[in-house]
């Protein structure tokens, strides 16, 4: 596990569009898996701006989704499709074959873990996972608690997520259920990247990086991945020990 600390947001964001450039430089069919929430949007952005600069050929990567908010549907912007459609998939022209995301309104989402589970399987291992941490340690929504073994599931949102997910919505909804790759993709993927910004993360950061890795903190499981780089800006590293 590498630590990189960055002076400011912009710098972390820079470095998270670095990443994903080299992955798809070295392997123009690259499997992706980015995550949604506040932490990569400028990375987002960032990424956009060197993708067209530098002509870059995305054409041959795939996008897996990591999670979504089941009976979300698409169309509304606090949905995972929809972050992800406006700062990722649009500006960089990918086209719908490229993605491959869990469809919150199926009346069997169970049949979606096992579709996300084969498709991952078929394509071979996610290249680069990019992810973000949650105000109580979640990856995705592998939620406090979640057995490292498992791969896709559906799962009953921590009450944290159900309110910090607000943040999201125009209008207060109700967030009761999510669909998530799991822990077990996540160790399996070549790369992961985990970001984290900000003072308010700075407590949950430390709990990751310097406490023992628990199945009641998920993104502590970090510190088990076999090729994880961790990006932080220097307020949510306030914390760690120098
Ligand atoms: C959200 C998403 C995660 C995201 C995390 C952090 O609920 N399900 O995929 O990485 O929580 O979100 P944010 O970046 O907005 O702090």
């Amino acid at each position: 596990m590498l630590i990189k600390v960055f002076e400011n947001y912009n710098a972390l964001s820079e470095e998270a569009a670095n990443e994903i450039v080299s992955v798809v430089k070295q392997k123009p069919d690259a499997v992706l898996c980015l995550a949604t929430g506040d932490t990569p949007t400028l990375a987002y952005s960032l990424l956009r701006r060197r993708i067209v600069a530098e002509k870059i050929d995305i054409s041959g990567c795939t996008f897996v989704g990591l999670d979504e908010w089941l009976e979300i549907p698409p169309q509304n912007e606090g949905s995972c499709s929809f972050y992800l459609h406006h700062h990722v998939f649009h500006p960089l022209n990918v086209k719908p074959d490229q993605i491959h995301l869990f469809d919150a309104l199926s009346d069997d989402p169970h049949s979606e873990c096992t579709r996300m589970d084969a498709l991952i399987r078929q394509k071979g291992k996610i290249d680069l996972m990019l992810v973000g941490v949650g105000m109580n340690g979640h990856i995705g929504f592998n939620e406090p608690g979640v057995p490292t073994s498992l791969y896709s599931h559906v799962v009953n949102l921590d009450p944290v997520t159900q309110t910090v997910g607000q943040k999201y919505f125009t209008n207060t909804t109700r967030l009761t259920r999510g669909i998530t790759l799991g822990l077990r993709h996540f160790f399996e993927s070549r790369k992961a990247i985990m970001m984290a910004n900000g003072i308010k993360k700075a407590e949950v950061v430390k709990l990751a990086l310097e406490g023992p890795v628990s199945i009641n903190l998920p993104a502590s499981a970090v510190q088990h991945h076999s090729n994880a780089i961790i990006l932080l800006d220097e307020e949510a590293a306030r914390s760690l020990r120098k």
